[in-house]
C-alpha cells in the first residue's frame, strides 16, 4: 500500500480554544489510484491532506492521534531531515493558490531548477533542461522564454500550470492536489484536469481534494466523502456515482451540475457545514438531512460496511 492513514485526529488551538477539525479519519491509497476527497468547504479536507507531508502550520495545528504510513514508514514520527527528502521527491503537492507557493522574487525557470537540484545530483544545465521540458509538458508555450518570467507576469492559468509542473517534475509516487483548479475559469479547469490526468503516471497515486463533484467524477477511481471532520462514505468511484448511499453524498451529487441538470436550477444543500467545535450531537449531518429520524439527533453513527463500501449512516441501504 502506497499510503495508509489510520484514525487521524487534528486539532487547531488558538487563544486557548481547541477545535477538533479532523476526527478519526482512515483511508488508504494504492499506486494507480486517484482518491477523490470531497465535501463542502470547512469539512477538514485540506487539514487531512496537508498533515500527510506535515505541512500544517503548528501551532495552531496539532495531530493528536493517528498514523500516516507512506511506503511502509510512519511520516508522523519521522525525523524532519528524512521527511524533507520525501517531500517533493516522493510526495508532490499541488496547492489551490499558485501564488502562495511560488516565490514572487524569483523567475519561474530557476525556481523549478532549484527544486530539481535540491533532490537530484544533476548539473545546472541538466536541471535547466528538465525544467524547460516540464514547462512544455504542462502546456506553457515557448518555455525558454517563459522561464525568465516572474510569477506575477503570468496569467492565473499559467501560474497554476507552473505549480503543476513543480508538483510533478520529480515524478513523485504520491501526488496531493488540493483544489488544483478551483482558481481557474471553467475552460481552463477542464484543460488543466485533462493535463493532470495525462501526467499522472500509472504507478503513482493521487489524492485529489475538491468540493467540485464534477471535477472528481472525471478523475477519481475511489471516493471518500468528508463531512464535519469525519468520513461519511467511502466507495469505488463507479459505484458511488451510480448510487451514492449516505444522505450527504446524495445531496452533494444533486448539487452537481450535469448534462441532465443543465438549464435547471441546482438543488443546493440547505443549511451550512457546522464549524469545527460546534458539531451537533448525534449524527453531525442530522440537522441538514432530508431523511433524518428522531434518534439521529442522539446517537453518533459509526462508519460501517455496506456492501463493498463504508457508510456512516445506520439507515443507508444499497
Ligand atoms: N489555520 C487554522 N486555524 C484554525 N482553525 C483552522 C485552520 N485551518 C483550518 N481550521 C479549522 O479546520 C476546519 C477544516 O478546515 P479545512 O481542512 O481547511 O477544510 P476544507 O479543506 O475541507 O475546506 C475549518 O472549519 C476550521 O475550523
Ligand atoms: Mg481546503
Amino acid at each position: 500500500m502506497l499510503l495508509s492513514i489510520t484514525d487521524l485526529h487534528i486539532q487547531f488551538e488558538a487563544e486557548g480554544q481547541v477545535t477538533r477539525a479532523v476526527e478519526g479519519v482512515s483511508f488508504s491509497l494504492d499506486r494507480g489510484q486517484v482518491l477523490g476527497l470531497v465535501g463542502e468547504s470547512g469539512c477538514g479536507k485540506s487539514a487531512t491532506a496537508m498533515s500527510i507531508p506535515r505541512l500544517l502550520p503548528s501551532p495552531p495545528a496539532r495531530v493528536t492521534q493517528g498514523r500516516v504510513y507512506f511506503d511502509g514508514q510512519n511520516l508522523l514520527d519521522m525525523p524532519l531531515t528524512d521527511l524533507r527528502k520525501i517531500r517533493g521527491q516522493k510526495i508532490g503537492v499541488i496547492f489551490q493558490d499558485a501564488m502562495s507557493s511560488l516565490s514572487p522574487l524569483h523567475r519561474i525557470g530557476p525556481q523549478l531548477e532549484e527544486v530539481i537540484r535540491l533532490h537530484r545530483p544533476v548539473s545546472s544545465a541538466a536541471a535547466r533542461a528538465t525544467a524547460l521540458e516540464w514547462l512544455g509538458r504542462v502546456g506553457i508555450p515557448d518555455p525558454a522564454q517563459r522561464a525568465k518570467a516572474y510569477p506575477h507576469e503570468l496569467s492565473g492559468g499559467m501560474q497554476q500550470r507552473v505549480m503543476i509542473a513543480m508538483g510533478l517534475l520529480l515524478e513523485p509516487d504520491l501526488i496531493i492536489a488540493d483544489e488544483p483548479t478551483t482558481a481557474l475559469d471553467v475552460t481552463l479547469q477542464a484543460q488543466v484536469l485533462c493535463l493532470m490526468r495525462k501526467l499522472h503516471r500509472k504507478n503513482s497515486g493521487m489524492l485529489l481534494i475538491t468540493h467540485d463533484m464534477g471535477v472528481v467524477s472525471q478523475m477519481a477511481t475511489h471516493i471518500a466523502v468528508m463531512y464535519a471532520g469525519q468520513i461519511v462514505e467511502q466507495a469505488e468511484a463507479a459505484a458511488f456515482f451510480s448510487k451514492p448511499l449516505h444522505p450527504y453524498s446524495i445531496a452533494l451529487l444533486e448539487a452537481m451540475p450535469s448534462a441532465a441538470t443543465r438549464g435547471k436550477r441546482l438543488k443546493a444543500i440547505p443549511g451550512q457545514v457546522p464549524s469545527a467545535g460546534a458539531f451537533p450531537a448525534g449524527c453531525r449531518f442530522h440537522d441538514r438531512c432530508p431523511v433524518a429520524r428522531p434518534d439521529c439527533a442522539q446517537t453518533p453513527p459509526a462508519l460501517r460496511p455496506c456492501g463493498s463500501r463504508l457508510v456512516r449512516c445506520p439507515y443507508a441501504a444499497q
